[in-house]
């Protein structure tokens, strides 16, 4: 079969790379797809990231299955446009997308279907705001609703730092229209964990935990990224803490979505936080998470593109999902400036190198200038690598990365070092 990716992330290079090795597999093309791709895949020029541009692509290339990576097109509701043309397409509806495309939908939602998850109000006026401000202790969090890139969220340590982060949201200073209508939460301590489930619409598969590493700088300190890093290792969860996120996040949610009328097809990425009171959901994502799917799909066993086919289909089945027992880990190699202002051009070497050492290196913000690989965004590369142990996966990785240089090269040396303590 012939398979679309929508996307041109490290996420994506790695979806098309994973789908490249499926037998069920014959062509993948990505739309746009990024300077990685091309040894997996096609790529192919976006002009226009609407519904119908991607329909009118998906048409023309004779696609059997379409797979979005990134959540804007998934709020823009291109699987709605498809499901309505007839085309085979994986990922949620607009209606099940509110789960990450608002975060008052994602909570009111959690609260109705029971999944535990931090106390909240929403507010839509600063003057709600301020009362909803003195029902919480601080620290307190407060989030914008809409989609912000991860602009959004803002730990308030004490009441100056929340007006003034409320003015920002209601200004629209902070993140333009997706803060005109703000959460306030309560702060849940703990470890983070990324759980991410595959549905059908009905059955939920559980993916392997992984960790991200969100700060630029060891230790989890300066400030936030994208991720600069993430592993996946069985051991992050207990298998009783994996039974309860199943039972009481995944199969709920899936559950109450079907019986809301709009079912959740596609994959659930829940972002927990194990606290003392258990495992909560900070929130939901309705898609693979960057730099998450590079360590995932590096472990996956299985064919990626028969189980996505089937999933489209409705019709998932555990066996033909299977993960490798070694953890595996991605460390990102990030621009200078980043996560300011990023330099973009400087001349990128050693990929083939640190290839040979078995390492897949994905491409995130990349371009080729004059027949040369340069920087173009943020994150640059995710060099990926797995091991029969969680040390032996992160020596692995680190040997891969010191072949790979740029000017202004940023990257952290502690990438996977929290779950050391679980072996
Ligand atoms: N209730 C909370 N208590 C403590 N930390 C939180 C809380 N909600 C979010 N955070 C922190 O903020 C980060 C971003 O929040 P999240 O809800 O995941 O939004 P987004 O990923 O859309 O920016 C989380 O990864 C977590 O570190
Ligand atoms: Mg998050």
């Amino acid at each position: 079969m012939k398979v679309l990716v929508l996307g041109s992330g490290g996420r994506e290079h790695a979806i098309a790379w994973k789908l490249s090795l499926s037998p069920s597999v014959s062509t993948v093309y990505v739309a746009p797809g990024n300077p990685g791709c091309p040894s997996v895949a096609t790529c192919l020029p976006v002009t226009s990231t609407t519904p119908e541009a991607y329909l009118a692509l998906a048409r023309e290339l004779g696609a059997d299955l379409t797979v979005v990576g990134p959540e804007a097109p998934l709020v823009d509701g291109v699987v709605d446009f498809f499901q309505k043309n007839g085309l085979l397409i994986f990922g949620p509806t607009q209606a099940a997308a509110q789960l990450e495309g608002s975060k008052s939908f994602s909570k009111h939602f959690m609260q109705r279907a029971g999944i535990p998850t931090a106390r909240f109000l929403d507010a839509t006026t600063p003057q709600e705001a301020a009362s909803a401000l003195e029902q919480f202790a601080y620290p307190l969090v407060i989030k914008a609703d809409g989609l912000a890139a991860g602009k959004g969220v803002v730990i308030c340590p004490d009441k100056s730092t929340a007006q003034s982060t409320l003015d920002g949201m209601f200004s629209g200073a902070l993140v333009g229209a997706a803060g005109s209508k703000v959460l306030i939460e309560e702060f849940l301590t703990g470890e983070e964990v990324s759980f991410i489930g595959l549905s059908d619409g009905d059955r939920v598969l559980p993916l392997e935990p992984s960790q991200d590493h969100k700060t630029i700088f060891d230790g989890d300190q300066g400030p936030n990224t994208g991720g600069m890093g993430a592993y996946s290792d069985s051991r992050i969860l207990t298998a009783d803490q994996r039974d309860f996120a199943m039972r009481e996040v995944m199969d709920r949610t899936v559950q109450h979505m079907k019986k809301a009328g709009a079912p959740f097809q596609g994959f659930l990425y829940a972002g927990l936080m194990m606290t003392e009171r258990g495992p909560m959901v900070l929130e939901f994502n309705v898609r693979l998470g960057d730099p998450e799917t590079q360590a995932l799909l590096h472990r996956m066993d299985c064919d990626f593109g028969a189980l996505l086919f089937e999933a489209a289909r409705g019709r998932v089945q555990p066996s033909l999902l299977n993960f490798k027992p070694d953890p595996s880990i991605c460390v990102v190699l990030a621009a200078h400036g980043y996560p300011g202002t990023v330099r973009k051009g400087d001349v990128i070497t050693g990929i083939a190198a640190a290839e040979s050492t078995g390492a897949s290196v994905f491409h995130a913000g990349t371009a080729m200038r004059d027949n040369q690989l340069v920087t173009n965004g943020g994150r640059v590369l995710g060099v990926t690598h797995s091991g029969p142990t969680l040390q032996a996966a992160i020596d692995n990785a680190y040997a891969a990365c010191a072949h790979i240089h740029f000017d202004g090269m940023q990257i952290r040396h502690d990438i996977g070092a929290k779950g050391l303590k679980r072996w």
